[in-house]
């Protein structure tokens, strides 16, 4: 089966296909992975301006995912079924996926599944290593979104912990954008902190030891917040502008300041998805989203991995920033469920997970 994926929830338009097999061990093969990148329109505008993305989606969706076609030599009658991004994300970069997706999977009488876009960046944990052990605790950092979730059965979420205001991914990009560094602030700060002294400065982690009012239900210790630390580095950097009298911080002070920074970021998020592993008994870790494509997060994940005997699981880089493989990888979930998408399907700009 070719199921065709396509993903526009935010800046990257994206198209992709993923055939399934018989087997057991990589049962997902992929075939093609196309991605439109608009960072060159938003980063004069220091992020992403909703308005300028909806409209290059509009642009870019047609051609995206003839390519996607083209590169696995498919052609559109080839097409089993298709998954878009229902939500969460920018409604008006959604609606142009969900609108192409309804509208090709009439014109094909084909098979439509809504995708939640975290379970897309789940799933693309599966779709590059085929079987992980379960359970398994799964750390999804992005842009958007930092949470934990127990995967006791394949294609069931079960939250454990989340961020209570930034997004790590978040956290990055305001950083870079203080620092005058530009959009998107991951790739940068990941770069620069190569060249620096991560003990330079010490700033503070967080742990969250009261449960969180909005969900009293769980009891809090596996969330995370980010916001304090972003206060810090700016509290830190006006300091140094003042003590310094200009507004450019040397390189060697924004290479320490990067290091430093992104050593409390991962210390921070391996601390909680091991301690949630242990406490939880799993069998393997699983780390998606864009910042799992953070070369400290990688390599300090694979040396704890070594060290607790936990095997730790983490996509490709294409794979861990924002794709459509994913999305087709978690539509294929929802297929196998017979979980169709109604032909009323509307784009949801704050979906949960737990309605997927
Ligand atoms: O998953 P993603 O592509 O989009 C969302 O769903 O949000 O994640 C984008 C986020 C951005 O905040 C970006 O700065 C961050 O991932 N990111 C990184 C790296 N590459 C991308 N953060 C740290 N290090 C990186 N190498
Ligand atoms: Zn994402």
């Amino acid at each position: 089966m070719l199921v065709l994926g396509i993903e526009t929830s935010c800046d990257e338009t994206a198209a992709a296909i993923v055939e399934t097999r018989p087997d057991y061990r990589k049962p997902w093969l992929l075939r093609s992975n196309v991605v439109a990148s608009q960072v060159d329109i938003h980063r004069d505008w220091g992020g992403v301006v909703p308005e300028l993305a909806s409209r290059q989606h509009v642009r870019d969706i047609c051609g995206v995912v003839e390519r996607a076609l083209s590169d696995a030599n498919a052609a559109w009658p080839d097409v089993d079924a298709l998954a878009v991004t229902q939500g969460p994300g920018l409604v008006g970069s959604l609606l142009v996926g969900v609108s192409f997706a309804k509208s090709a999977a009439w014109a094909l009488q084909k098979p439509l599944v809504a995708v939640h876009h975290l379970a897309g960046h789940i799933e693309s944990i599966w779709l590059e290593h085929g079987h992980i052990p379960l359970p398994a605790i799964i750390l999804v950092v992005s842009g958007g979104h930092t949470s934990l979730y127990l995967v006791k059965q394949e294609g069931h979420y079960v939250l454990l912990g989340r961020t209570r205001d930034d997004a790590a991914g978040e956290a990055y990009d305001k950083v870079a954008k203080l620092l005058g560094l530009g959009y998107p602030g991951g790739p940068v700060l990941d770069r620069l902190a190569r060249d620096g002294n991560d003990a330079a400065i010490n700033f503070p982690g967080t742990r969250l030891t009261s449960p969180d009012r909005n969900a009293p239900a769980r009891d809090g210790r596996f969330d995370f917040s980010f916001s304090g630390l972003k206060t810090s580095v700016l509290r830190h950097v006006r300091q140094r502008q003042a003590g310094l009298g200009t507004e450019q911080l040397p390189a060697n002070e924004i290479a320490d300041l990067a290091a430093s920074f992104q050593f409390r970021v991962v210390d921070t998020l391996l601390d909680r998805a091991f301690a949630a592993a242990q406490w939880h008994g799993v069998k393997s870790i699983g780390i998606a989203g864009g910042v799992s494509a953070n070369s400290r997060l990688r390599a300090e994940a694979l040396a704890r991995s070594g060290r607790s005997e936990i095997p730790v699981f983490i996509p490709s880089l294409a794979l861990s920033t924002d794709n459509a493989a994913m999305i087709a990888a978690a539509g294929i979930r929802l297929l196998d469920a017979g979980r169709l998408a109604p032909p009323d399907l509307n784009a949801a700009a704050s979906l949960s997970l737990s309605h997927h």
